[in-house]
């Protein structure tokens, strides 16, 4: 037997017994003629003692033992004389009399504890070796932990977890497709999925009837601190329900999770917002409650009623007020100018007022405007003595609103109100079905070509679709989209019609969506869905600011894998087997 014990479970009442133990060396401490070593595993750290002048032999060799050796110990469970109150296993050591050397480690290139010195570049590489690092180790248990609540969750209500393949279809819709080649079908290339979209819905038409999967979705996108170019869905797809049966079932499930995750109750009911009211009153489609600082339309108060050109031509002028920044100094307020006008965030400028503790104002733009317009201004924002609010304006209403909420972010930040124990999550609905696409200058579907409109504007399809809302929703929890989905169309005709709005010809649309537009002959249910990002989920419950770090091997920003260097280049056979040119010089040139 390796072990009798594991390395987090021996106490006091163990005192006296015979014990084996396996793990990796913390540390270890030579002190006169004793060597103390902690040996750690996955559930804890016990100190084992070797005494020289019981055993000189044994004792030398525990004097070999470097950081991160893997070895095997038998011995006695003792009272220690000085106990460690910060461990669980802090009142015994085990006194050796055996010890096995499993195998020898090279110095680990950081040290394997919480707060360890090894930067982002050397931990990804050795990333096993991070993993061995209890506050990275404890982020998968969590998720492992989440993953098991979701699946017996979702049995407990019917759901069927059914795996759909990786090797699918490219499609044009949506994010670009990561591509594989096909040697026995040369010329032609596989797509890993985006998500399981399309087959879920043939499910439907299949009759499952519930469907669930915890599912790996691929997007070659722009990486960011919540995004991943592999990451995984916890993807679900219903028949014979309406928006109402699915928000009210996956709300059950976030409360579950949320319970039993964090101890966290939330609201009987979660709160549901429209798109529009999320843009006008906090410029995201995915708003954090956490707290306040709200917008505030200011075009009545400052359009039109003073010199300042910039406000007198803007289509939307809007601002938030912060909560006792008006001692802010001139620096301050420059770092804030500085920040709106970064490209990220893309605004000319930025306007502020202060409200001094005798409620009078001080604004960068007071030559321009009375006392009276600031004053005006100060009450529709009920902004208070000592506060400041900051207004930026533009000539696109929601362009702004993006920006002021870029800022209102980073005023959150600053003033450290992004509480992470604290859990605010919402419903957006009303989506607009179709957004604009500057670089395809062509409308496209919000989410994606399936979504089902809002009945009630099927009218406005052929004149206005710009109008048309979406029967989509998306959970948000703390400003990050958790979850997304929708009801699905299942009527033949307006799929059709879809796709002419999204530019498709009939042939186009069947060339790519044939399989689906088939199916649909076929006595296709009502149906209707939502995928929660499982990576992000975690990442919320666990209080990370990236989904890396509770991924077990992530991308890096690049979207490499520095420690299986991949993506790597093919040898020559494999791009000829698979009839593939690469000329990279070529490329570079162009
Ligand atoms: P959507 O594209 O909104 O919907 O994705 C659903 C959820 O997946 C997560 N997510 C990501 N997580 C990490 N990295 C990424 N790159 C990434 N992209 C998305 C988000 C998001 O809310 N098929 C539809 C769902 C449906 O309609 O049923 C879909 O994929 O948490």
């Amino acid at each position: 037997m390796y072990r009798t014990n594991t390395c987090g479970e021996l106490r006091l009442s163990d005192a006296g017994k015979k014990v084996t133990l396996a793990g990796w060396v913390q540390r270890s401490r030579k002190m006169g003629g004793m060597t103390f070593v902690d040996l750690r595993d996955r559930y804890g750290i016990t100190q084992l003692v070797f005494n020289e002048e019981a055993d000189a032999e044994l004792c030398a060799l525990a004097n070999k033992l470097g950081r991160e050796y893997c070895i095997q110990v038998e011995g006695t469970v003792n009272e220690r004389q000085s106990k460690n109150n910060k461990i669980p296993t802090g009142d015994i050591e085990i006194i050796a009399d055996k010890l096995y050397i499993l195998s020898q480690s090279a110095t680990p290139p950081f040290t394997i504890e919480d707060n360890t010195d090894g930067g982002d570049d050397i931990r990804m590489k050795y990333r096993y070796l991070d993993l061995r690092r209890p506050c990275v180790r404890h982020n998968l248990e969590l998720r492992h932990r989440m993953t098991i609540l979701i699946r017996n969750f979702l049995d407990s209500k019917d759901f069927i977890e059914v795996e759909t393949p990786i090797l699918i279809g490219s499609t044009p819709e949506g994010a670009r497709d990561f591509v594989v080649p096909s040697r026995m079908n040369p010329g032609q290339f596989y797509a890993l999925p985006q998500s399981p979209q399309t087959l879920k819905q043939l499910l439907m038409v299949s009759g499952f009837d519930r469907y669930f999967q915890i599912a790996k979705c691929f997007r070659d996108e722009d990486l960011r601190a919540d995004r991943q170019p592999e990451f995984t869905q916890i993807d679900c797809e219903m028949s014979f329900v309406d928006q109402d049966d699915v928000i009210d079932l996956f709300e059950d499930m976030a409360r579950h999770l949320f319970k039993e995750v964090r101890g966290v109750e939330l609201p009987a009911k979660l709160q549901q917002m429209t798109w529009h009211e999320a843009m006008r009153r906090f410029g995201s489609d995915k708003p954090d409650l956490r707290f306040g600082m709200e917008f505030v339309e200011l075009m009545d108060e400052l359009k039109g009623t003073g010199e300042f050109a910039v406000f007198n031509d803007a289509e939307y002028i809007g601002g938030i007020c912060a909560p006792g920044c008006a001692s802010y100094t001139r620096k301050q307020l420059d770092q804030l100018a500085d920040f709106v006008k970064k490209p990220q965030v893309g605004a000319k400028g930025l306007v502020w007022i202060k409200v001094n503790e005798d409620g009078t104002t001080k604004s960068s733009i007071d030559k321009f405007y009375t006392p009276e317009v600031f004053a005006k201004v100060v009450e529709k924002a009920e902004a208070k003595p000592g506060d400041l609010i900051l207004i930026l304006s533009g000539d696109k209403a929601n362009k702004t609103r993006t920006q002021l909420c870029s800022l209102r972010l980073e005023m959150a930040d600053r003033l450290g109100l992004k509480d992470k124990n604290k859990f605010e999550c919402l419903w957006i609905v009303d989506f607009p079905l179709f957004e604009w696409s500057d670089e395809e200058q062509r409308l496209m579907a919000t989410h994606h070509p399936f979504t089902m409109p809002n009945p009630d504007d099927i009218p406005l399809l052929d004149e206005h679709p710009e109008r048309v809302r979406a029967k989509a929703y998306d959970f948000v929890c703390n400003g990050i989209e958790v979850g997304g989905g929708s009801l699905r169309i299942h009527d033949g005709q307006l799929q059709e019609k879809m796709f002419k709005i999204l530019g498709f010809t009939p042939e186009r649309a069947m060339a790519q969506f044939g399989f689906l537009i088939n199916a649909f002959k076929y006595g296709a249910p009502p149906h209707a869905g939502l995928a929660f990002g499982l990576d992000r989920f975690v990442s919320i419950m666990a209080g990370l600011d990236s989904i890396r770090d509770c991924i077990a091997f992530p991308k890096n920003n690049s979207g490499r894998d520095v420690m299986l260097e991949a993506p790597s280049e093919l040898d020559d056979k494999q791009l000829k087997e698979l009839q593939i040119s690469v000329d990279v010089n070529q490329e570079n040139a162009e």
